[in-house]
C-alpha cells in the first residue's frame, strides 16, 4: 500500500523508534509505539488487558496514619495516575498530570509559575483561547504579558524581564503553523529565571519531543491527537521538574481541575493508536496540501512539508520524521469562497476542532481566534479567508475529491453572481 512506501521514505518509525525509554517504567527499556501500547502497570495472571476505569470519588483508609496513594479523586485517581504514567513515559519525565481540558492545564500552568505582578511572554500566533486566558484573566490579576514573534528569538530574549517567570510558546503554531526554534528559545529562557512551556498539542510527542529540545513542560490538549476519537476532553502538562509538577499537583487539588476518570480512561485507550495515527493523518495532510499547493483556485497554503514552506531546516531539525497533520490554505475570493467552500464540503465536515480521526475543516477568524481582534489576526495572517484543515485518516483522494467538488462549486457561485451583478448593471 502506498503508505508504507511513503512512510519509510519520510523515516517516519524509525525516527520515533531509535529511542528507548527510562528503565524505571514497567515494560523495561521498552521503545515509544510499545510505550503506547502497554498498559500503565505491569499485569498478572488474571488481570484485566485493559486497564479498568476506577469511578470511586472516594478510598477507604485502614486509619489515620494510612499511607494510601489515592483518597479523594479531586486530588488522584487510579485511572488519571495510570493515563499520567503513560504520558510522562513517553518524553521520559515524571508522571504527568492530567486536568478536565488543555485550558485548565494551561490555567494551572500560569498560576504554579505567575502571580501579581509578574510577567508572561507568550507567542503572538497561538491557539485563542491561550491569548483570551492571559489577557481576560490573568492581566485582571496582576499577571501581565507580552505577545512576541517567537519564530524570532532575540524576540524572546528583548521580551525578557527580571519579573519574566513564564515563555509560553505554540509551535507549530494555530493555524498559519509557523515554527519557533525550540533549541534557540531554550538556550535565552535558561539563562533567566523564567521557564520555558511548549504547547505540543499539534504535534504530540510522537514529532516533537519539547523537553528533549530544552523546555521546562510540554502542554497539552490531549482533547485533540492524543485521545483522537473526539469523546473525552483533557489536558496535560508533562516536566522533569519535581518542584514544579508538586506545585502543580497542589494547584490541580486546590482549584478542581483534575481530569474525571472516565475521560482518563477514553485518552488511554486513544493513546495505544497515536503513534499510528499521527503517521498517517500526517502523510494524509501532506498529500492533501500538495494538492492544494496545485490548485490554481487556492492563493496560500501553510505546511511545513511544502517544498516553499520558509523555515523547512527548522521543521526537519526539530520535527520527528512528520509535521503534523493540520493544513491551512487560503481560496483565491476571499472570505465570501471560504464560505461557501465550507457550505460545499461533504465528507469533511466544519467543527471547531482538530486531531480527530475525521477530516474537520475551522474558520479560525471566526471559531478559534474570534476572541483575538481583527487587527492582530490581520497581522498574524489569520485572514477571514483562511480555513485550517486537519486531515484525518480516510483515504487522502477522498478528501481531495470533496474539496475539489467544493472548490468547484464555491467558483460555479462565484460566476453565477458575476452573472447576477451584469444583469443588475445593465
Ligand atoms: C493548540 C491548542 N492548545 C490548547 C487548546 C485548549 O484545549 P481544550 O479545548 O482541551 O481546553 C486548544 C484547543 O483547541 C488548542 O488547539
Amino acid at each position: 500500500m502506498e503508505f508504507t512506501a511513503a512512510h519509510a521514505a519520510a523515516g517516519f518509525r524509525d525516527a520515533v523508534r531509535t529511542r528507548t525509554y527510562g528503565m524505571s517504567s514497567p515494560t523495561g527499556g521498552a521503545r515509544f509505539d510499545s510505550l503506547c501500547v502497554a498498559p500503565p502497570s505491569p499485569t498478572g495472571d488474571g488481570d484485566p488487558l485493559v486497564a479498568s476505569i476506577v469511578q470511586s470519588t472516594t478510598f477507604v483508609r485502614d486509619g489515620l496514619e494510612s499511607g494510601a496513594v489515592h483518597r479523594y479523586s479531586r486530588e488522584s485517581n487510579p485511572t488519571v495516575a495510570a493515563l499520567e504514567r503513560s504520558l510522562g513515559r513517553l518524553e521520559d519525565a515524571l508522571d504527568a498530570l492530567c486536568f478536565a481540558t488543555g485550558l485548565a492545564a494551561e490555567t494551572a500552568l500560569i498560576l504554579a509559575t505567575a502571580r501579581s505582578g509578574d510577567h508572561v511572554v507568550c507567542s503572538r500566533a497561538v491557539y485563542g483561547g491561550t491569548t483570551r486566558l492571559l489577557r481576560q484573566v490573568f492581566a485582571d490579576l496582576g499577571v501581565d504579558a507580552t505577545f512576541v514573534d517567537t519564530t524570532v528569538p532575540c524576540e524572546v530574549a528583548n521580551a525578557l524581564r527580571p519579573e519574566t517567570k513564564l515563555v509560553f510558546v505554540e509551535t507549530p503554531s494555530n493555524p498559519t503553523l509557523v515554527l519557533s526554534d525550540l533549541r534557540e528559545i531554550a538556550a535565552i529562557v535558561r539563562a533567566s529565571r523564567a521557564i520555558l512551556a511548549v504547547d505540543n498539542t499539534f504535534l504530540t510527542p510522537v514529532l516533537q519531543q519539547p523537553l528533549e529540545l530544552g523546555a521546562h513542560v510540554s502542554v497539552y490538549s490531549t482533547t485533540k491527537f492524543i485521545e483522537g476519537h473526539s469523546v473525552a476532553l483533557g489536558g496535560a502538562l508533562v516536566t522533569r521538574d519535581a518542584a514544579l509538577r508538586e506545585r502543580l499537583f497542589f494547584l490541580r487539588k486546590c482549584t478542581g481541575a483534575i481530569q474525571s476518570p472516565f475521560q482518563a480512561w477514553l485518552t488511554l485507550n486513544g493513546l495505544k493508536t497515536l503513534p499510528l495515527r499521527i503517521e498517517r493523518q500526517s502523510a494524509n495532510a501532506e498529500r492533501v496540501a500538495r494538492w492544494l499547493a496545485g490548485h490554481e483556485d487556492v492563493a496560500v497554503v501553510h505546511h511545513p512539508s511544502l517544498p516553499g514552506f520558509p523555515q523547512r531546516q527548522l521543521a526537519d531539525a526539530q520535527h520527528r520524521g512528520g509535521h503534523g497533520a493540520v493544513v491551512s490554505f487560503e481560496l483565491a475570493g476571499g472570505q465570501e469562497r471560504a464560505r461557501r467552500l465550507l457550505r460545499g464540503v461533504r465528507l469533511c465536515r466544519l467543527a471547531e476542532h482538530v486531531g480527530s480521526v475525521e477530516t474537520l475543516l475551522t474558520h479560525s477568524a471566526s471559531m478559534t481566534h474570534a476572541a483575538v481582534p481583527r487587527e492582530e489576526r490581520d497581522a498574524l495572517g489569520i485572514s477571514d479567508a483562511l480555513i485550517r484543515l486537519s486531515v484525518g485518516l480516510e483515504d487522502p483522494r477522498d478528501v481531495i475529491d470533496d474539496l475539489a467538488v467544493a472548490i468547484a462549486g464555491s467558483r460555479a457561485c462565484d460566476a453565477q453572481e458575476e452573472v447576477i451583478r451584469c444583469a443588475a448593471a445593465e
